[in-house]
């Protein structure tokens, strides 16, 4: 382990350049004009993987979508084979004028490095391959266990492509563990893996009363105002305890278990911390549960878009002909996609009047992931986590998605450590994305001390 660490220790600087390297590339999944630059920075990875040392390191062409890295490398026979799953795809970078340092010319200040994904997820994939960099370089090209590497282009955009693949190339991924950092720990200093991920269905939702805008002098009364229309769903989608409203939504939601409530009774009251930075005068949300419990084990309604009608400078008389939002549901075990999504249309259709037209698009979706505490693999982690930070590990279950994880552990039937190094304050998804890069360090080692823990 000594040499190990000192080989990674003596590398620091060289390891936040190549990530640099790797923020350069504007990968943005949603953006049609950049899937040359996605797949420009599959290429990159996959050759960057190659140079380490790797038996094989190469990019998989999708049918739809971008493409995929793949990678392999032997370890000692009988050794368990460790698959690790990323991705080098990052969320638009709007509005730009509130970055300091611009989203693709990352930058190092007050020990972090600034860029669009450098916690979500480039820096969390590079992370494993210095930690696998370390290992061949002192170890003359061997590693303690086998290890595939997974790392996908469209994660933020919901993984269709890789959802589509993995069941047919089961046996190409076929491991004993899969890992992923693609989340947050607790806070600085307190290392934690997530045993759960929340779930996603995404709706857009568009009301159109008129063929085009009416004067709502003349109109006003008649023909029906699609944004009050509009107001008045959104509003009737939650009750006065922020309680969502579709019938059988709480039908399938597992209730926080004993077992669970101590365990969150384990973890700081950390809402001060969460809102610290955000603005938000304080915590919102539904009745009856903590902040800790809502943004986790707690399906949520959240509108993430509305547009409609006059804007511009001034008032200008009309009765707008359309109206427009983007809804989003977080979804809980065991909660059923297909089902709150049948249940979500017939809501909706039920609550709009016939005076509109209603158009409902179904966008990307994704299935939650639980799974027991006892889990040795996540043990296993969590003793490699104590030892580097110092801290007792904790666990967490996590309020964002990963669509992925749940296929995965479907598909291939192992288990899933997450294990996060990113912090909830820095700013993923949104401008001045940043990680620290102590974490980044010290999650090299954690990386270094799990594999050797399960090659031993
Ligand atoms: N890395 C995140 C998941 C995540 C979110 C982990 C928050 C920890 C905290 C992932 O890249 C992500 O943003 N997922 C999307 C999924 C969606 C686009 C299908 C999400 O949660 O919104
Ligand atoms: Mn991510
Ligand atoms: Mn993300």
């Amino acid at each position: 382990m000594d040499k190990l660490f000192a080989y990674a220790d003596r590398q620091r600087d060289a390891f936040v350049d190549g990530l640099k390297e790797f923020l350069r590339f504007d990968s943005i999944s949603s953006d049609p004009a950049r899937a040359a630059t996605c797949a420009k920075t599959a290429e990159w990875i996959a050759a960057h993987v190659k140079g380490l040392g790797f038996q094989e390191s190469r990019v998989i062409p999708m049918e739809h979508g971008h493409p995929l890295v793949y990678a392999f490398h032997p370890g000692p026979p009988g050794a368990p084979t460790v698959l690790i799953y990323g991705h080098y795809d990052v969320m638009p970078v709007d509005p730009l004028e509130l970055w300091t340092c611009p989203p693709f010319e990352p930058c190092i200040k007050d020990g972090k490095i600034w860029g669009r994904g450098a916690t979500d997820d480039k820096g969390q994939v590079w992370i494993h391959l210095k930690a696998l960099e370390t290992l061949l370089k002192v170890n003359g090209g061997k590693l303690p266990v086998s290890v595939k590497l997974l790392f996908e282009g469209q994660e933020e955009v919901g993984s269709e492509a890789l959802t589509a693949w993995l069941p047919d190339h089961a046996d190409l991924a076929a491991c004993d563990v899969i890992m992923v950092s693609d989340s947050s720990m607790l806070s600085k200093g307190v290392p934690s893996i997530n045993y759960g991920l929340r779930g996603l269905a995404y709706f857009q939702i568009e009301l159109e009363a008129a063929n085009g805008d009416l004067h709502s002098g003349t109109f006003g009364g008649a023909v029906a105002n699609p944004i009050n229309v509009l107001a008045k769903l959104l509003a009737d989608l939650k009750d006065a305890d922020n309680r969502v409203t579709i019938p059988g939504f709480y039908d399938d939601v597992l209730p926080i278990s004993e077992e669970e409530k101590a365990n969150y009774a384990k973890l700081p009251e950390g809402t001060a911390e969460l809102l610290a930075g955000t603005g938000a005068p304080a915590a919102y949300g539904e009745k009856g549960f903590t902040t800790a419990q809502r943004t986790s084990a707690r399906p949520t309604l959240d509108a993430n878009g509305i547009w409609g009608g006059y804007m511009a400078e001034g008032a200008k008389t009309v009765l707008p002909a359309k109206a427009g939002m983007k809804v989003s549901m977080r979804l809980v075990p065991n909660q059923d996609l297909k089902k709150i999504t049948t249940a979500f249309r017939e809501h909706v259709k039920r609550l709009t009047p016939g005076a509109v037209r209603l158009r409902i698009t179904e966008m990307h979706g994704g299935r939650w992931f639980l799974c027991p505490l006892d889990e040795p693999m996540i043990q296993k982690a969590a003793a490699a986590l104590q030892e580097v930070f110092g801290h007792e590990c904790l666990f967490t279950r996590e309020g964002g998605s990963i669509p992925i994880v749940a296929d995965m552990a479907a598909i291939l039937k192992k288990p899933v450590v997450l294990m996060g190094f990113g912090l909830n304050s820095e700013q993923a998804h949104a401008p001045n994305e940043h990680f620290d890069l102590e974490n980044f360090h010290l999650g090299v080692k954690t990386a270094l001390v799990y594999m050797q823990k399960l090659g031993s």
